[in-house]
């Protein structure tokens, strides 16, 4: 699958352009401030529904425009077609369609389109909050197994009501509380067991990926659910912290409070690694899920690569240009200049030019 055409309307210094893209790889150069990242911004928000530069997405919207709007259409592997509409307004609205039904969440544009960022911030996949790194296994626990997403949804439901419960002055009932935890143990064993079965399948695709791209050696991804993992469940922690929790008023455990961690011969990573070699560990994440997400599922997915080559080294920029070059998915590279872009992605089949100049986008 690959998104085959985008028209964009008022996404920062982009006031309207359209393309038409190909299933491969397409580089976007252009002059500092010309619209490159503006232009994967609204990728992004085609596939998300939201920025990836900011929380707000006022900064988004072109000044003095009401709205930042983006269409697209996706062509899937056996040719059907489907076609996704986001609009964000200034007044805090949002639009967003797909296959011309208006929808409520923007978990349905995730499903079509998922869109992954590589770009200088990605290194905080390894030294960032861990947060980030749940985000990144749930990312493709959420493409690959089809019900994750109605668990975590579940789960979050039964997490309010049990942190409303706790706060609430008068003391809850313990009757309502166990029937709350009754039903957080059952959504969190199923969100637990999905997400172990990703880190196992994305164990040996990151050790490719990091052989490919001559990373750091002996890298190892260990899930911890967020809750002691010796107690029988999570029903016997949440039971035996009720009072310690109604102090501190929140649940402190659960899979909200899962972590992936990333060790380097046995050390965190983001302490023992050099700075670029956590780069080349977090682009080899990314890369890894890609594959993972076309191994498993019929989808491709979308990858924005942005402003990367300067942060490698001449051999490593040509590593990851030559895997960008062949991942089964669609790439948008952008690149201040063309002979700045990593050497390998030259090899790639199938690829097409853009130009960005004052917000304004030409093929060729
Ligand atoms: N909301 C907005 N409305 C209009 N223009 C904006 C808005 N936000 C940012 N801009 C401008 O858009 C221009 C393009 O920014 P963008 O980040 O896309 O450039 P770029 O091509 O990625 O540059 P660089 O090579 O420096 O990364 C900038 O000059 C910026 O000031
Ligand atoms: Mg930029």
């Amino acid at each position: 699958m690959h998104l085959a055409r985008v028209d964009i309307h008022a996404v920062r210094n982009i006031a309207s352009a359209r393309l038409q893209m190909p299933p491969g790889t397409s580089l976007i150069t252009g002059d500092n401030g010309s619209g490159k990242t503006s232009l994967l911004e609204a990728v992004w928000l085609l596939g998300t529904g939201s920025s990836f530069r900011s929380n707000r997405m006022l900064p988004v919207i072109r000044y003095g425009e009401d709205a930042a709007t983006v269409h697209g259409e996706v062509i899937h592997a056996d040719g059907y077609r489907t076609s996704l509409g986001v609009s964000r307004e200034r007044s805090g609205g949002v639009q967003i369609k797909v296959g011309g039904e208006a929808v409520r969440t923007t978990s349905a544009l995730a499903e079509v389109l998922p869109v992954q960022l590589i770009n200088p911030d990605s290194v905080e996949l390894v030294t960032g909050p861990p947060v980030r790194r749940r985000r990144f296994l749930d990312w493709g626990t959420f493409h690959v197994e089809r019900s994750f997403l109605e668990s975590w949804k579940s789960y979050r439901r039964g997490l309010e009501q049990r942190n409303a419960l706790l706060r609430r002055a008068s003391a809850a009932s313990s009757a309502e509380l166990d029937a709350w935890e009754t039903r957080l143990n059952r959504d969190a064993h199923l969100i637990d067991a999905q997400r172990r079965a990703s880190v196992t399948a994305l164990q040996p695709l990151v050790d490719e990926a990091l052989e490919e791209l001559g990373g750091p050696d002996q890298i190892a991804l260990r899930y911890l659910p967020g809750w002691d993992a010796d107690a029988p469940s999570l029903a016997d922690v949440l039971a035996s912290q009720r009072d310690s929790d109604r102090t501190q008023g929140f649940t402190r455990s659960g899979p909200q409070r899962a972590e992936l961690k990333l060790t380097a011969g046995g050390r965190a990573a983001a302490e023992a690694l050099s700075r670029g070699q956590q780069k080349i560990l977090a682009c080899a994440l990314l890369v890894a899920q890609g594959r993972w997400l076309a191994a498993a599922t019929s989808k491709q997915g979308i990858y924005l690569v942005d402003d990367l080559p300067a942060e490698l080294d001449r051999d490593h920029r040509a590593r990851l240009g030559s895997i960008l070059a062949t991942l089964p998915a669609q790439v948008l590279v952008t690149a201040v200049q063309r002979d700045l872009v990593m050497a390998g992605l030259e090899s790639a089949t199938a690829l097409a030019m853009f130009h960005v100049e004052h917000g304004r986008i030409s093929a060729g």
